[in-house]
């Protein structure tokens, strides 16, 4: 009788740029306040890429990283799926840069485009790759460049978002690995969170540059409700599925990084308290660097020792589509 496989995490990496953007920076930029920030987001700062810093740059920082803690190279990977919505270009993907910049063999390798719920996204496809057979060891990288598309003339967005990258290598393993995944998508609210020019609905023109429509636009207010809602049920999915009913069941929830606020909420719907200290944040340091938020709190929390091998971790996220995903992982 077979068996199915245990498919888990072997490497984690992470690169975040140099330049840090502060509270007090932006006070100089728009009508904003540190105390305002800090109290409606969490946010005290957030990391910048460099003008002449890609994606690909960033991506592929996290992924030698992530490579080097799983005692991998490049050559031993069957698939890479980048989850990210700022890519270098529009085609080629990232992932192929990724499998040209790594010397990988000959292998699929595709960007996932799911927004902020992006790397929960690309670990499950990567998960199901494994354990259908078609790949034995798999590379994900979550990154984003989200100040290539930020107003930092609009107080209402510029101050939420960064730039970084995590990575992990995924593999069959022994013990632990993914138990549940849920992944879901509510397109009626595609318009929440959009960047409404330069696809093919409309081509970027000289009006559409006059008009900032290659921004990103947010109806934040509105994000909010839905986002507290959606990550609690979501996270709650994929517990209860395993007939796990209870927060003392989890050594650590990583939500993605948007609000303090939202993260407050939805721990609280789930039955747990952020002065516990079994909510991971990092909200303050990178703000929301979407795909890239849930990917990098693993990966510190993994370094800083909050958690190891055999604690259960539910990670949760929420983004444009509007999309939303939740991964159990028992840590291999
Ligand atoms: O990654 C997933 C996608 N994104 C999110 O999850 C974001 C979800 N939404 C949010 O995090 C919050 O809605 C925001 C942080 C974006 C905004 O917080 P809010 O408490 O919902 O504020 P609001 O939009 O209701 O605005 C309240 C006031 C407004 O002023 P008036 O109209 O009451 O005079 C805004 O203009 O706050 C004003 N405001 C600011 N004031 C100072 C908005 N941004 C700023 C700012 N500094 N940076």
């Amino acid at each position: 009788m077979s068996q199915t496989k245990r498919v888990g995490i072997i490497g984690l990496g992470k690169y975040l740029p140099e330049k840090v953007l502060t509270n007090k920076d932006f006070e100089k930029m728009v009508e904003t306040s540190d105390q305002w920030i800090t109290e409606r987001t969490g946010i005290k700062e957030r990391r910048i890429a460099r003008p002449d810093e890609a994606t690909s740059d960033m991506a592929l920082a996290a992924a030698k990283q992530a490579l080097a803690a799983a005692q991998l190279t490049g050559a031993d990977i069957d698939l890479i799926v980048v989850a990210t919505i700022s890519p270098d270009t529009y085609f080629p993907s990232n992932a192929c840069r990724l499998q040209g910049a790594l010397g990988c063999r000959s292998i699929p390798a595709f960007d996932v485009s799911a927004a902020c719920s992006g790397y929960i996204y690309a670990l499950t496809v990567a998960e199901n790759f494994i354990k259908a057979g078609t790949a034995k060891r798999a590379l994900v990288v979550a990154v984003e460049k989200l100040s290539m598309v930020t107003d930092y003339t609009d107080r209402n967005t510029c101050v939420l978002f960064g730039d970084g990258a995590g990575a992990a290598v995924l593999s069959t393993v022994e013990t632990g690995g993914i138990l549940s995944s849920y992944l879901g998508t509510d397109g009626k609210q595609c318009e929440l969170i959009t960047l409404p020019a330069g696809g093919s609905r409309r081509p970027a023109t000289h009006e559409t540059i006059d008009q900032r429509l290659h921004y990103l636009k947010m109806n934040g207010a509105e994000v909010f409700k839905v986002a507290v809602k959606t990550m609690a049920d979501a996270a709650l999915e994929v517990m209860n599925t395993l007939g796990v009913h209870s927060p003392d069941e989890v050594s650590l929830i990583i939500p993605h990084q948007a609000n303090i606020r939202i993260i407050n909420a939805v721990a609280k719907r789930m039955g747990v308290s952020l002065t516990e200290g079994k909510v991971f944040l990092n909200i303050d340091k990178y703000g929301n660097m979407s795909a890239a938020s849930t990917a990098v709190a693993l990966c510190e929390a993994v370094e800083q020792g909050r958690v190891k091998k055999g604690d259960r971790v539910v990670m949760v996220a929420f983004g444009s589509g509007l999309t939303v995903g939740a991964l159990f992982i028992e840590l291999s």
